[in-house]
C-alpha cells in the first residue's frame, strides 16, 4: 500500500476550504488511488469550525482519507507536508489601502513560507490561492530560501477555466474542444486571457472568433471581472469554482498536461517573454513528471504585448511595495 500524501490546507474553515476538502479526500487532487492525510491550518478562531468540517469528513468514510489533524501553528501545520494549499488570507476590507492589504497578508504568508522552509517534506509543492495570490506566493517563496523557488505557485487556473467556458459559449463549442489557452500576468483585473495561440477543434481560436471587438470589450473584461460578477449575483465570493480550480492546478502539476495542450499557472518567471525574473506571473506551461515548463517560442502580437506588459507592470509594483515593507 502507498504511503499517504500529506496535504496541508490553510483557511480550512473558510468557504473555499469547505468546497475543497471533500474533493481532496475523495481522490480528485492527486488521483483515485492516492491515499491522503489532511493537515488543516486555521487561526485560533477558526479551529472549532475546522473541527466541525473534520467531523463531516469522517462521516463521508472516504477510503483514501487516512487522517485529519487540525492546527493553529504553521510550524505544526506544514510538518511533513508534500502539498500545501494556501487558501487562508486577509481580505480587503472597506477603506483598506493596498499597502495595508499587502502588509496584512505579509503577516500571514511570510511566517507560513518560513514554516514550509523549516518543516515541509523535500518534495513540497505549494499553491497559493489567497489573494493577492501572486504576491502572497512571492512573499512565501522569499521566506523559504531552502525550497526551490519553482515549488511556489499561484492560482490562475480559475481564470483559465472561466476563459475556456466563455470561449466555448461564444463559439458554440465544448470546453474539451479548446486547447492552448493562456492566462498571462497577475490574478487581478489586469490579467490577460490570450486566445491567439488557442485552438478550437484544431483551428486557431482567434480566427474562429474573428471578432477583435468581442475580444477586447467582452471576453477579456468578462473573464477578468468574473469574480466581482459572482459576488454581485451570489452575495458571496466564488468558492466551489475556486476550489475546483485549485484541484485542477495541483492535479495537472502532479499528473501532467495532455499531449498537445497546456495550462496556465502563476510561477516564478525565468525571464521568459520579457517578464522580469522572479516575479510570480501566469504563463502557459506544460507539466510532466511532477514538474512544469514554460511553453517557449510563442509569437506575441501587439494586442497581447500591451496587455501582458500592463499586468506584469502591476506585479512589479506589488513586488516593489512588499520589498519596501521588508516582506521580501
Ligand atoms: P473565507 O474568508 O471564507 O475563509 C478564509 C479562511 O482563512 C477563514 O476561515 C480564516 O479564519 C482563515 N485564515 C485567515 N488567516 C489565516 C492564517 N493566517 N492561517 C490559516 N488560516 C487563516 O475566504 P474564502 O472565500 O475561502 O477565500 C479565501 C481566499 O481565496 C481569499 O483571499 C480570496 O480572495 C481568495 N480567492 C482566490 C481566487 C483565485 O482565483 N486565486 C478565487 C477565489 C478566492
Amino acid at each position: 500500500t502507498r504511503t499517504p500524501v500529506n496535504v496541508t490546507v490553510t483557511g480550512a474553515a473558510g468557504q473555499i476550504g469547505y468546497a475543497l476538502l471533500f474533493r481532496i479526500a475523495s481522490g480528485h487532487l492527486l488521483g483515485a488511488d492516492v491515499p491522503v492525510k489532511l493537515r488543516l491550518l486555521e487561526i485560533p478562531q477558526g479551529v472549532k469550525a475546522a473541527e466541525g468540517t473534520a467531523m463531516e469528513l469522517d462521516d463521508c468514510a472516504f477510503p483514501l482519507l487516512k487522517g485529519i489533524d487540525i492546527f493553529d501553528d504553521p510550524n505544526q501545520g506544514f510538518e511533513g507536508a508534500n502539498v500545501a494549499l494556501l487558501v487562508g488570507a486577509r481580505p480587503r476590507t472597506k477603506g483598506m489601502e493596498r499597502g495595508d492589504l499587502l502588509a496584512a497578508n505579509g503577516g500571514i504568508f511570510k511566517p507560513q513560507g518560513k514554516a514550509i522552509n523549516d518543516h515541509a517534506a523535500d518534495d513540497i509543492k505549494v499553491l497559493v490561492v489567497g489573494n493577492p495570490a501572486n504576491t502572497n506566493a512571492l512573499i512565501a517563496q522569499a521566506a523559504a530560501p531552502d525550497v526551490p523557488a519553482e515549488r511556489f505557485t499561484a492560482m490562475t487556473r480559475l481564470d483559465h477555466n472561466r476563459a475556456l467556458s466563455q470561449l466555448a459559449a461564444k463559439t458554440g463549442t465544448s470546453v474539451e474542444d479548446i486547447k492552448r489557452l493562456t492566462i498571462w500576468g497577475n490574478h487581478s483585473a489586469t490579467q490577460y486571457p490570450d486566445i491567439f495561440h488557442a485552438e478550437i477543434a484544431g483551428k486557431n481560436a482567434a480566427e474562429v472568433v474573428n471578432d477583435e471587438a468581442w475580444l477586447a470589450d467582452t471576453f477579456i473584461p468578462t473573464v477578468a471581472k468574473r469574480g466581482a460578477a459572482i459576488i454581485e449575483a451570489r452575495g458571496a465570493s466564488s468558492a466551489a469554482s475556486a476550489a475546483n480550480a485549485a484541484i485542477d492546478h495541483v492535479h495537472t502539476w502532479v499528473n501532467g498536461t495532455a499531449a498537445g495542450d497546456w495550462t496556465s499557472m502563476g510561477i516564478p518567471s525565468d525571464g521568459s517573454y520579457g517578464v522580469p525574473e522572479g516575479l510570480i506571473s501566469s504563463f502557459p506551461v506544460t507539466c510532466a513528471n511532477g514538474t512544469y515548463e514554460i511553453v517557449q517560442g510563442l509569437e506575441i502580437n501587439d494586442f497581447s504585448r500591451t496587455r501582458i506588459d500592463a499586468s506584469v507592470a502591476e506585479l512589479a509594483e506589488e513586488r516593489d511595495a512588499v520589498r519596501e515593507l521588508g516582506l521580501i
